[in-house]
């Protein structure tokens, strides 16, 4: 076949899982659109929350983590987990094969690019899906959230109500240490 891959099945399609990574700082209904899609596709999809070590973050691995889990409670196929190191041994620890990404507009594409085929270098067995977003958050990340949150604007319909619910709490205590 030379440069070409083998067309095997290595798990049937029914019991397909999937890992969904991210920092999530904080999921937006962007992520939660990319989740449900993808459950149309597997069985069973892990999200994996990066650990921040390295990267400033509003809210702790454990808000983040938390935050996902009450979103996705009453729904089994759905297992939220924080990772730190290479996302491809987290893939191969929970046994999955395929990462799903998301990709908004072409400005993701070289970001994803590299990250797909690094990690393909890593490890070939695993496959990164892509999958848009509907239009109505193809404009969202977590960054636009924070800052018009933070500026007094609304962010409803664009974040699930915990996570709306958690940047108030946030934004009083940071008003609260301010004031101290
Ligand atoms: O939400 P983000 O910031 O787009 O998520 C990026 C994430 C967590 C998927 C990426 O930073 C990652 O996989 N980090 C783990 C380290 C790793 O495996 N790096 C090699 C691939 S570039």
């Amino acid at each position: 076949m030379g440069n070409l891959v083998e067309p095997k099945r290595t798990v049937p399609w029914m019991k397909r899982r999937a890992v969904y990574p991210g920092f999530f700082d904080p999921i937006t209904n962007g992520h939660v659109d990319i989740i449900l899609r993808g459950l149309r596709l597997f069985d069973k999809i892990v999200i994996a929350v990066l650990k921040n070590i390295n990267k400033e973050a509003l809210f702790s691995t454990k808000d983040r983590v938390a935050m996902i889990q009450e979103i996705f409670v009453h729904q089994p196929d759905i297992e939220v987990k924080a990772f730190d190191g290479l996302l491809v041994e987290f893939v191969r620890r929970h046994k999955a094969k395929i990462v799903i990404r998301g990709l908004r507009a072409v400005s993701d594409f070289e970001y994803e690019f590299q990250m797909a085929l690094m990690n393909r270098q890593l490890d070939p067995e695993i496959e990164t899906l892509y999958m848009m977003p509907s239009v109505n958050y193809s404009f969202l990340n977590s960054s636009v959230v924070k800052e018009v949150f933070s500026l007094g604007g609304s962010v409803k319909g664009l974040v699930p109500e915990i996570v709306e619910k958690k940047l108030r709490e946030k934004l009083k205590q940071e008003r609260l240490s301010v004031g101290k």
